[in-house]
């Protein structure tokens, strides 16, 4: 059985990070979003993959390559225009053949491995299976109202006036009737083919859809905000490790806790630091406070500043801040500092959609 992600779109609503970056590329605990998704597939046994791209010569397939280095292997097929998710699942079609398949939305990212989703769905004639997760806000998502005996009666996308509060997670299992189904839907009030009607036509056409109740959290990382609590929910889940003392990268008077994943080459230098907390390569912190569910990348150097709850991605400099930075994002190359001399002015340079908050 073969998976397709889909990463093809244009992630407006993680602008500035995403104005160079794929929202797939964005770091979670210092591994990237989609490799979070090859991790759920790759350990249901989905080896064949072939991931929805926006442009073939993108930063996906140049990170990402053939997927030797993961362990599976990738294939890319292009989506040059954002017509809707059930237009990116119809260009799949010529890579699953007629094959049942998965369909695994790129900015989602799930604690449950869904192992029985995925044997429950080849064991039974359903002709699709989705993922479901309870949410707060129905009106930004599909919603599905279930029959009696769990198995989909209606799925709606974005419903005014939600009848539950069951989401259409970002994981689907199909069989090749989708293509059909796919091919007489019509766009949306948002100009999309929508995945959520063509399920809805398979309802309507007397076919079975099962649903599956995910455990645990599940975050759509769309924006700012829940990147930074999907951080924070992936460093929750690291393993008890003991406190580092290794002399050659934690010096001076510095107090390192239990749950610190610190990269080869990084020095922590008369800083606390309280886990969980990742750190990457070559990173220095010095003078410093790094809290919980802070996640820096390589070549990261924070010095006497605090931070935590918060993702610095590669070659960010933070210096001499005062006070705590809290729940925040910074993209690769990012500097942070205070002027050191007079004037000592704020001084700002910021990309599109940038947020500052003093
Ligand atoms: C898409 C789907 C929606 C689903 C959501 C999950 O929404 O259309 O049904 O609930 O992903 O992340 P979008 O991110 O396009 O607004």
């Amino acid at each position: 059985m073969k998976a397709v992600i889909l990463a093809a779109g244009k992630a407006t609503r993680l602008r500035p990070v995403t104005l160079t970056m794929p929202k797939a590329l964005v770091p979670v605990a210092n591994k990237t979003l989609i490799g979070y998704a090859i991790d759920v597939l790759k350990g249901a046994g989905f080896t064949d993959i072939g991931i929805v791209v926006n442009e073939l010569e993108s930063p996906i397939p140049q990170t990402l390559k053939d997927g030797a280095g993961m362990g599976v292997h990738l294939q890319y097929i292009l989506q040059e225009e954002q017509l809707g998710l059930a237009h990116a699942v119809s260009l799949c079609q010529p890579f699953v053949g007629d094959e049942p398949f998965c369909v695994f939305l790129g900015d989602n990212i799930f604690q449950d491995k869904m192992s029985e989703l995925f044997s429950q769905f080849m064991n039974s004639d359903a002709q699709s299976a989705i993922a479901l997760g309870e949410v707060s806000d129905p009106t930004r998502f599909g919603i599905a109202e279930l029959n009696a005996d769990s198995t989909i009666a209606r799925v709606v996308e974005k419903p005014k006036e939600p009848k539950s509060n069951l989401a259409i997670a970002g994981v689907y299992l199909f069989r090749k009737s989708i293509f059909d189904a796919i091919s007489r839907i019509k766009p949306s009030w948002r100009n999309e083919l929508e995945i959520t009607d063509a399920i809805q036509t398979l309802v309507n056409d007397g076919q079975r859809v099962d649903s599956y109740t995910l455990k645990g959290w599940w975050i759509d990382a769309g924006k700012p905000d829940a990147i930074v609590l999907a951080n924070q929910l992936v460093l929750e889940d690291l393993p008890y490790t003991p406190a580092l003392e290794d002399k050659a990268q934690i010096i001076g008077k510095s107090e390192v806790s239990h749950r610190v994943i610190l990269g080869a080459n990084s020095q922590i230098i008369d800083s606390v630091v309280r886990g969980p907390v990742i750190i990457g390569n070559n990173t220095i912190i010095k003078n410093s406070y790094i809290g919980p569910y802070t996640a820096l990348g390589d070549n990261v150097t924070v010095e006497g500043s605090e931070i935590e709850a918060s993702i610095v991605m590669q070659n960010c400099v933070i210096r001499n801040i005062p006070g705590r930075i809290d729940s925040s994002l910074l993209a690769d190359n990012a500097q942070v500092v205070v002027a050191q001399r007079m004037p000592t002015t704020h001084r700002f340079v910021l990309a599109e959609n940038s947020y500052v908050q003093l």
